[in-house]
């Protein structure tokens, strides 16, 4: 029996976790095994979707909201520190500039607002910019750019880490400015900054480009400022003196 069960399960493109696992389940009534059954598949599809959401975004690390701490950052009057956890800007298409000195902050909470994106079943992208870059420099050469522009558009979040921190070349802010511009307004980005506005005409080449573009992402965005002192530098202090 339980391996017609199986089967059944195959043929439906149910997973194996039923016919393992139905034997565990405790009902007094018919409807009820069927409910509980029914509900411990949707449960374990979407504990598999997240987990595959997380591990194609790749992420550089693993982090979330747990022991955040907002203190030293400068949050819009517009935002609350629910909504910056519940992702909630995505759903108005809003980007989030997140600017500050290093060890700040800014990569852990883009990396925790993506996983919280990816526990709502939305599909997000985690690059460091010049690594993009790279990789939009080589689709390019390859002649395989569209490819590589349709699997951006398919995520709902894209979050680009150290923007600004490698200069690019005239082709590479091309390329950055075009996907900036394909995001704009259809899809949320998170940018992660040390360079203020001013200054990134110096990593961007051409400087009409550089407006253009700031124009676009500024529009509908948030800006965060990152204003405590480096926690690198803060927490290996404090280790040092214990
Ligand atoms: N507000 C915070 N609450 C808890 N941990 C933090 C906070 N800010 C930073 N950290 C921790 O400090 C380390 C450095 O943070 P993070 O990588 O986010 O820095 P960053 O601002 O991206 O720096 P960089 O500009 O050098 O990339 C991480 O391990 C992170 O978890
Ligand atoms: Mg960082």
């Amino acid at each position: 029996m339980k391996e017609q069960i199986a089967f059944c399960c195959k043929r439906l493109k149910l997973s194996k976790n039923i016919s393992e696992h139905y034997q565990d389940i405790k009902a007094s009534t018919y409807e009820e095994f069927l409910l509980k059954i029914l509900q411990d598949e949707v449960a374990y599809r979407d504990a598999n979707r997240r987990e595959r959401l997380i591990k194609q975004a790749k992420f550089f690390y693993h982090k979330t909201f747990d022991g955040f701490s907002f203190e030293d950052i400068r949050i819009p009057s517009k935002l609350s520190i629910e909504e910056i956890k519940a992702a909630a800007f995505l759903e108005e298409k809003r980007n989030l500039i997140l600017y500050g000195n290093v060890g700040t902050g800014k990569t852990h909470m883009a990396t925790a607002i993506g996983i919280e994106a990816c526990n709502q079943n939305r599909t997000v992208l985690f690059f460091r910019t010049a690594a993009l870059v790279n990789q939009l420099n080589q689709a390019r050469k390859d002649d395989v750019l569209g490819a590589f522009y349709e699997k951006i558009k398919k995520a709902e979040l894209i979050i680009c880490d150290e923007w600004g921190y490698v200069p690019l070349d005239r082709e590479g802010s091309q390329l950055l400015f075009q996907l900036v511009s394909d995001c704009y307004e259809k899809r949320s980005l998170i940018i992660t900054t040390n360079l203020e506005f001013s200054n990134w005409v110096n990593i961007f080449y051409d400087e009409q480009m550089t407006a253009a573009m700031i124009d676009r992402l500024v529009h509908h965005s948030y800006l965060l400022l990152f204003e405590g002192e480096s926690y690198r530098i803060k927490h290996s202090l404090m280790k040092g003196a214990e």
